[in-house]
């Protein structure tokens, strides 16, 4: 018994006289400095950060580096002293006694009883909220607020604004979080020596397959059969005419294979494909129906069915088709024709869609200096050429500039080098190849007469196409709305 204890007190003994030294102490002063820091920030950690990103940076990324740096060195401290006086035949024959009479020994360990207690309490509060804390939108979005500003601005005005960003992006479940927190440290990074490319690139090649997190709130069997879509545009005319195209959208789903949901994402189908690395150019799909086992394969022209390995191809989800769910950047006609029907640009404005979309399109190096442009632009188009209207019609030509103005915020990034059309959108066809990467495109290798199908009315039933009044709306009531 005695000898054990002499054998711990005969252990532990040099280790208190080596952490006498200068690289031990400045770790406890580190750590201590961490802690009072976590200390005074405590009230900014509780509140979660709303809007002071930059304190997150501090708290989650400096704070920790202090107080585990701290730590770290205290021991480094006492190897290092013990291997120098081992090498300048300093080794002290004997250390000062180690027990209950000797008074430092007693404050020593109070000391470390008292800190290690803190040590554990804050640390693992400095972990479990750092965690968190990245894990929010505010450290997603804001915290490198020029890498992020696109996906932030239309993520913060899509259906999804009140969806975290690791809903999707991560989604549940322990691996794909441990992938994520590794990669964004390397983001970090990128970020922090300014490496990261302009724009970030799509698509995004390691996004967790789109079935595991999209499901988790929308699912195939709970989609609606039909949905009418009405899509208004105005033209480039004195008036601004307005037309309207209305769809009924087959969205399918249910528990069939019915409908858009039913023929991709249905029970039993699995889609894989072979394209560029943007996606954009399918070569090649099979298509596989597990309930009845068959199996087709569809090329484009120039492929060879024989040097097709489906193995190597994507399986088709949810994002092959909504690969904008939550960053929706829009075309300037789109997104006039949108704001013109909402009201936000009058369309009593003599030109104004004309004119707009010109101001729109034109290149400016910042957000700044568009706003100017734009404003101005569209005053000074107003003054000469509609005096009239100059003069009456003042507070609406305001309101169209501020109309454009956010437009152009919405959807372009000049430091990002994000522009009108910079991400294509894979829902439609009629801006971007989308749908018609494979519909019309391809057809089946053993077959060719049989090509994966483009009649208009598989996908929706076109109800109107460009008509001032179609019926359809008048019968349904719906004449009046935009
Ligand atoms: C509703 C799901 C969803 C939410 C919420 C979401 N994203 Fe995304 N995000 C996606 C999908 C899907 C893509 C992939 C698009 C592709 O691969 O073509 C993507 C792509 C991106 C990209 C690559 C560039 C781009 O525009 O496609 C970045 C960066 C990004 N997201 C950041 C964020 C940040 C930051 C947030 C939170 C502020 C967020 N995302 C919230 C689904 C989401
Ligand atoms: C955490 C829950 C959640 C996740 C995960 C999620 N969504 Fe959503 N989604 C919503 C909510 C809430 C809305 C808005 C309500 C609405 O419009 O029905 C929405 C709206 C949508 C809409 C627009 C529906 C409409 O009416 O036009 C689409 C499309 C959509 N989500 C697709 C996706 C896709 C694709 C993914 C995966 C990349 C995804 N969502 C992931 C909750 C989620
Ligand atoms: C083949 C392309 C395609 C695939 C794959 C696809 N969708 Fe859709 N989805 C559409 C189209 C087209 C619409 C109708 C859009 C419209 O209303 O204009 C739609 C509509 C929706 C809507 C809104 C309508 C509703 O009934 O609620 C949601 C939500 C949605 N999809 C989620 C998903 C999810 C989740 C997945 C993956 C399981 C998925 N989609 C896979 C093409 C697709
Ligand atoms: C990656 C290729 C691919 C893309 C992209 C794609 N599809 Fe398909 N789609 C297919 C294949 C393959 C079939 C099955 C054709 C067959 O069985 O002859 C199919 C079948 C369908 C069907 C059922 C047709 C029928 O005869 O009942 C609908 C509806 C449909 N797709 C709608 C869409 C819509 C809408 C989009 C775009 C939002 C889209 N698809 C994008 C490959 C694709
Ligand atoms: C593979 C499915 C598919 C086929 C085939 C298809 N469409 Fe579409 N179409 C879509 C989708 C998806 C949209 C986008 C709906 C939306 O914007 O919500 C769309 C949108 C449109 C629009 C509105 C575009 C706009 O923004 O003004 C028109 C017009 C249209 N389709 C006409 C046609 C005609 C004509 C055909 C036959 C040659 C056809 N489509 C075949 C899937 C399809």
């Amino acid at each position: 018994m005695a000898e054990k204890r002499n054998g711990l007190k005969g252990w532990s003994a040099p280790y208190v006289y080596f952490s006498s030294n200068w690289v031990s102490r400045a770790g406890v002063v580190m750590a201590t400095t961490g802690a009072i820091l976590w200390f005074i920030l405590l009230p900014v950690i509780l509140r979660g950060f709303t809007g002071a990103p930059y304190a997150g940076i501090l708290t989650f990324i400096a704070l920790p580096t202090i107080f585990f740096g701290g730590l770290i060195l205290i021991p480094v401290g006492i190897l290092l002293r013990k291997r120098r006086e081992h090498q300048r035949g300093l080794y002290p024959a004997n250390f000062p006694p180690l027990d209950w009479k000797n008074p430092q020994v007693r404050y020593l360990l109070f000391f470390v009883a008292v800190t290690t207690v803190a040590n554990v309490i804050i640390g693992s509060q400095l972990v479990y909220s750092g965690v968190n804390y990245t894990d929010s939108v505010t450290f997603c979005g804001q915290t490198c607020h020029t890498v992020m500003q696109p996906e932030y601005v239309t993520y913060r005005l899509s259906p999804h604004a009140r969806v975290p960003c690791v809903e999707c992006h991560i989604g549940p479940g322990a691996s794909w979080f441990v992938r994520y927190k590794l990669s964004g440290l390397y983001q970090v990074y990128a970020t922090v020596f300014n490496t990261y490319p302009r724009p970030i690139p799509v698509p995004v090649t390691n996004l967790r397959p789109a079935r595991q997190t999209c499901e988790q709130c929308h699912w195939p069997a709970r989609f609606e059969g039909n949905r009418l879509v009405v899509i208004p545009e105005y033209a480039e005319d004195e008036p601004n005419t307005l037309t309207k195209t209305v769809l009924l959208m087959h969205v399918g789903g249910g528990d069939g294979r019915g409908g858009i949901h039913g023929a991709h994402v249905g029970p039993g189908i699995t889609i894989r494909y072979g394209s560029d690395p943007s996606r954009q150019k399918i070569h090649w799909v099979q298509y596989t129906d597990t309930t009845t086992g068959k199996t087709t394969l569809f090329v484009d022209q120039t492929t060879n069915p024989k040097s097709v390995n489906p193995a190597t191809g994507r399986v088709m989800d949810c994002v092959d088709c909504h690969n904008m769910p939550s960053h929706i950047f829009h075309l300037a006609g789109d997104a006039m024709n949108d704001a013109m029907a909402r009201g936000i640009i009058p369309p009593s404005l003599p030109y104004v869609k004309k004119e707009g979309l010109a101001l729109l399109e034109a290149k400016y190096p910042s957000q700044r200096q568009a706003a100017r442009e734009i404003s101005a632009g569209l005053l000074a188009f107003y003054r000469q050429k509609y005096p009239a209207t100059f003069a009456q019609q003042r507070t609406q030509i305001a309101h169209a500039a501020k109309g454009l103005v956010t437009i152009y915020d919405d959807n372009v990034f000049p430091k990002m080098h994000v522009t009108w059309g910079t991400y294509p959108n894979n829902l439609g066809h009629t801006n971007f190849p989308g749908c018609f990467r494979c519909h019309g495109t391809l057809h089946e290798a053993s077959n060719p007469a049989n090509i994966v199908p483009i009649d208009c009315s598989v996908c929706h039933d076109v109800l109107a196409v460009g008509e001032a009044k179609p019926k359809i709306l008048t019968e349904l009531g719906l004449a009046g709305s935009p």
